[in-house]
């Protein structure tokens, strides 16, 4: 028996996950669960929404299935599923988005698996506001974090005898974030010979995938546009109730339900279990229960087929009658299945992230200041120059304001001043500079020490510039 931690979750959660809970026992599927509490109802109850105790059971267990947990508003308390992703790395965020049988959808045939990087990007929330006009959010890709996603969409390709990876990014405007994310696919895609790398845009794949969807296998993607693609990806199979997923990390896994807690239906006894049975499913073929998980997804396919269905879907029958008729097909075909040989964490490698690329032969070769200022008449009075710091560029909002001409454009009290030195700089000359500026009484926020290497700027024009 395998042990799996089991988060009931609210709302809707209980009713989804006892559905899950007799589906297994009529499939005999060699699974015991440790149920642990978390959310909405969990707070109440403990005054976390996140007991340690379930972490721990995850932790020990290796492998959870999890219901939807509402967040507690107000509470200062961080999303329970952000707070799992992250304390335990899971950082790949696997998205199958798969046409099922009886299901009305524009398309016919789609078969897309999204991988999504589950920790960096702008999801680090890493926000300042630098003036009371402006917010700001850091979008940081690592090397490492795009090895390790990277490496996982290749072997999660091959291993589930897929032929294409097809990796999204926006490196044509971000050059250095998205351009080290697609770097690192190209240098991996060397690799893996048997699997078609190539790459889209962003925008360009939105657009196909609404047009043209069934010619795509898997994606990889970076936080965001994961997010909001493979949100897109579920529409076009019909919708978030049929979606599964899985976060996978090096050691750890947690599968669970896209949606949320449906607190408008919660209690009522319609609500659909299909996005956390293909997740319960997903995870089998996860642990080398390959058997029984294709063994439920046929019952489930099967009870869809015959117009079986819950509201959401356009159908009549209760979660509780779905299920019935779910455990009905099982029954039918209940043949012995052949216990996975070995029960195993999952087939696919990980591999260790490269180590950290030295920067020792990196010059400092100037600074990006960022200030406060309020009228753009009075930005002569910002110094031209300091020491062997030249004053060569002022942008508003990304776009080159200074040296003029001045363009037409609507600006905010925020303004990047950038000083370049024709001799390499030390961390002194940059404590000097700032001090003159604090003198000054220029407002600063922050500033970005600017570098080189083999003549090369390590960092980007602003527009016009
Ligand atoms: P939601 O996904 O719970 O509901 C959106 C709409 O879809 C509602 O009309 C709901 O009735 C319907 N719906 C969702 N799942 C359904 C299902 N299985 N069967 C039939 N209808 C279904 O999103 P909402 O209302 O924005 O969030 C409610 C709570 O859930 C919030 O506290 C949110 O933070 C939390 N949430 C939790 C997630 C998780 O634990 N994985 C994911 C998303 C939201």
């Amino acid at each position: 028996m395998k042990k799996v931690t089991l988060i009931e979750g609210d709302g809707i959660g209980k009713e989804i996950s006892t559905s899950v809970i007799k589906i297994f026992e009529a499939a005999k599927v060699p699974v015991e669960w440790d149920k642990k509490p978390a959310g909405l109802e969990c707070y109440e109850k403990y005054g976390t929404p996140l007991p340690e105790e379930t972490l721990n059971s995850i932790k020990h267990n290796k492998i959870a299935l999890k219901g939807p947990t509402t967040t507690p508003v107000g509470t200062g308390h961080k999303s329970v599923n952000v707070t799992i992703r992250k304390s335990l790395e899971l950082f790949a965020n696997v998205r199958p988005a798969k046409t099922l049988p009886g299901v009305n959808t524009r398309f016919g045939n789609i078969d897309i698996v999204v991988i999504r990087e589950n920790i960096e990007d702008t999801y680090g929330a890493i926000e300042h506001m630098e003036t009371p006009d402006v917010a700001q959010t850091l979008r940081i890709i690592t090397r490492q974090g795009s090895f390790m996603i990277h490496s996982f969409a290749f072997e999660y390709t091959r291993n589930n005898n897929r032929k294409r990876l097809t990796c999204v990014h926006k490196a044509n405007i971000q050059k250095m974030s998205d351009g080290l994310f697609l770097e690192t696919f190209n240098e991996l895609s060397q690799k893996y010979p048997d699997i078609k790398a190539d790459d889209i845009i962003v925008d360009n794949l939105c657009m196909q995938l609404v047009t043209n969807p069934e010619k795509f296998d898997v994606l990889v993607l970076p936080n965001i546009f994961g997010d909001i693609v493979s949100d897109l990806c579920a529409g076009l199979v019909g919708g978030l109730g049929l979606a599964p997923s899985g976060n996978i990390g090096k050691n750890l896994a947690v599968f669970e339900a896209v949606h949320g807690s449906a607190p408008d239906i919660a209690g009522k006894n319609i609500a659909n279990p299909t996005a956390l049975i293909l997740s319960s499913t997903m995870m089998l073929k996860h642990i080398g229960m390959k058997n029984y998980a294709e063994k439920i997804e046929q019952a489930l396919q099967n009870t869809l087929k015959s117009g079986i269905k819950t509201q959401d879907l356009g159908g009549n029958y209760s979660t509780t009658e779905f299920t019935e008729a779910i455990i009905k097909e099982i029954n039918k075909t209940q043949t012995y299945i052949e216990v996975a040989n070995k029960e195993h964490q999952s087939e696919i490698r990980f591999f260790d992230p490269p180590s950290p690329t030295p920067s020792e032969r990196w010059e400092i070769t100037g600074i990006d200041l960022f200030i406060e200022w309020n009228k753009v008449e009075s930005l002569p009075e910002i110094p031209q120059k300091i020491e062997n710091l030249e004053l060569k560029m002022i942008s508003n909002r990304g776009t080159k304001i200074y040296p003029p001409p001045v363009p037409e454009i609507l600006m905010v009290n925020w303004y990047r001043c950038r000083y370049l030195s024709d001799k390499a700089l030390s961390y002194q000359d940059i404590l000097e500079f700032l001090k003159k500026i604090t003198e000054l009484q220029i407002k600063w926020m922050h500033i970005e020490v600017l570098r080189k290497h083999d003549n090369k700027h390590l960092f980007s024009k602003a527009q016009g510039e």
